[in-house]
C-alpha cells in the first residue's frame, strides 16, 4: 500500500477519466432490475398530484428519497464536479456524498474539492467518506473525525472494496482487523456511520455483523452498474493477472435487488444502489424495502458533461419516474410503496432470492 497524496490524488483523476467510459458500467446489459416487475394498478383511485415522495433523512426533509453516491474529490480538477453535483442536490433537495477523503487527510491544500460540497448544498445531508483501510489502526477514529469535519457532514460512509483494492495495482489489500476499526468509529463518532459497498453488494451475514457493531445505516452499493473491477484493471497491462481477472470478476458480487431484499427488516435504514439508472430503478430499491435509492454514475456523467443543469435535468426525471411508479402501483406515498410488497420476481433473481431464503 502506498500512501502518496500525490499518487493518490493522479489516481482519482485516472478514475474520473476511466468512469466516463460506458464499458465499465455493467448496466447496459447486466443490470438485475428488469428481474423486478412491480405490480401494476389500473386503478389508483387517487390524483397523479397526490403522490407525495418527501422523505426524512439524517434530519432532513427531502424532496424524494435519493442519494448522490460519493464519488470525487481529492484533485482540482474534481472541485467543479462536486461543485456541480452540490448545486443540483441542494436545488433539487437530495442527499449527496463526497469521494473518498483519503487525499485530503495527507495533504490539506485539497480539503477545498470536498468541502466545496458542504458550502454549497447547505440545505441537505452530506456525507463524508473513507475507505475501510483508512480507518484501520490507531489512527482510524481520528481520521474518521476529521473527514467528517473537514466537511461538517451529517454522517460519514465507510467503503467496503476488497475486490478494487486487489485489482489496484497500489492497492490496499490488508483488511485485518476491520471489524473492530468500524466498532471504534461508531463509539468515537457523533454523527452516524454508514457502510457501503462499491458496486458488489452486501448480504445478510455481513449486515447482521455490521449491524453489531452498532452501524445503524447500510448502502448496499450492488452488482449491476459500475465495475471497480473494470476500472482499477484498465490501470494494469493488457495480458497481465490483474487485468485479465478485472474482467473475470468484473460481475463479481450480489446483484442490487437481491443484496436490498437480503439487507432489509434487520433494523437497519438501508440504502439501495449500484446499477440504479432510472427513478423506476429507484422506485424498484424502494418497493424492495430500501428507505432511499441512489446512484453515482448518471450523475457523474452529466455533471462533467453538462454541469449542474445537467444534474438537474436527470434528478427531475428520476424523481417523476419514481412519481409515476409509485402512482401506478397505487401508493401516495414512499412508505406505501416500501411497506406493500408491490412486486414480483423473475428469471434468476427469483432463483437467488429461493436460494437464500428470502420470503416474497
Ligand atoms: C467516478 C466515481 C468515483 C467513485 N468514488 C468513490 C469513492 O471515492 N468512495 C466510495 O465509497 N464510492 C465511490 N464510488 C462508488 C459509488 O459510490 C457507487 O457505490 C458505485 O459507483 C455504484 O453506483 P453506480 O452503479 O450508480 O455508479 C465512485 C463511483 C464513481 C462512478
Amino acid at each position: 500500500m502506498t500512501d502518496d497524496p500525490k499518487e493518490t490524488s493522479q489516481r482519482k483523476i485516472e478514475h474520473v477519466m476511466i468512469a466516463k467510459r460506458d464499458d465499465i458500467d455493467l448496466s447496459t446489459d447486466r443490470s438485475w432490475f428488469e428481474h423486478v416487475r412491480l405490480l401494476h394498478n389500473p386503478l389508483p383511485d387517487v390524483s397523479f398530484e397526490d403522490v407525495d415522495l418527501s422523505w426524512r433523512f439524517l434530519g432532513y426533509d427531502l424532496r424524494a428519497p435519493l442519494l448522490i453516491e460519493g464519488m470525487t474529490g481529492g484533485h482540482e480538477a474534481t472541485l467543479p464536479i462536486n461543485k456541480a453535483l452540490a448545486e443540483a442536490a441542494q436545488a433539487e433537495r437530495v442527499a449527496i456524498g463526497v469521494g473518498s477523503q483519503r487525499a485530503a487527510l495527507r495533504d490539506e491544500s485539497l480539503a477545498e474539492t470536498y468541502s466545496i460540497v458542504r458550502e454549497t448544498a447547505t440545505e441537505v445531508p452530506v456525507i463524508a467518506n473513507l475507505g475501510i483501510s483508512h480507518i484501520i489502526g490507531d489512527e482510524g477514529p481520528d481520521n474518521a473525525k476529521r473527514a467528517v469535519d473537514m466537511i461538517d457532514a451529517d454522517a460519514l460512509a465507510i467503503h467496503l472494496n476488497p475486490l478494487q483494492e486487489v485489482i489496484q495495482p497500489e492497492g490496499s489489500i490488508d483488511f485485518s482487523g476491520s471489524l473492530v476499526a468500524i466498532r471504534d468509529v461508531v463509539r468515537e463518532l457523533d454523527v452516524p456511520v454508514i457502510v457501503k459497498e462499491v458496486g458488489s453488494g452486501i448480504p445478510r451475514e455481513t449486515a447482521h455483523v455490521l449491524r453489531r457493531m452498532g452501524v445503524g445505516i447500510v448502502d448496499v452499493a450492488g452488482q449491476g452498474g459500475t465495475s471497480w473491477s473494470l476500472i482499477e484493471g484498465e490501470r494494469s497491462p493488457e495480458g497481465s493477472p490483474r487485468r485479465i481477472a478485472s474482467k473475470r470478476f468484473a460481475d463479481w458480487g450480489i446483484p442490487t435487488p437481491l443484496a436490498i431484499m437480503e439487507v432489509s427488516g434487520l433494523g437497519l435504514e438501508v440504502i439501495g444502489s449500484g446499477g440504479v439508472r432510472s427513478g423506476l430503478d429507484a422506485a424498484k430499491c424502494l418497493a424492495l424495502g430500501a428507505h432511499m435509492a441512489g446512484a453515482a454514475r448518471p450523475f457523474f456523467v452529466r455533471a462533467v458533461e453538462e454541469g449542474s443543469d445537467g444534474v438537474r435535468d436527470e434528478l427531475n426525471k428520476f424523481i417523476f419516474e419514481m412519481k409515476l411508479a409509485a402512482f401506478l402501483t397505487g401508493s401516495l406515498t414512499v412508505n406505501q410503496l416500501r411497506l406493500t410488497r408491490k412486486y414480483l420476481l423473475t428469471g434468476p433473481l427469483k432463483t437467488l432470492a429461493d436460494e437464500r431464503h428470502i420470503f416474497i
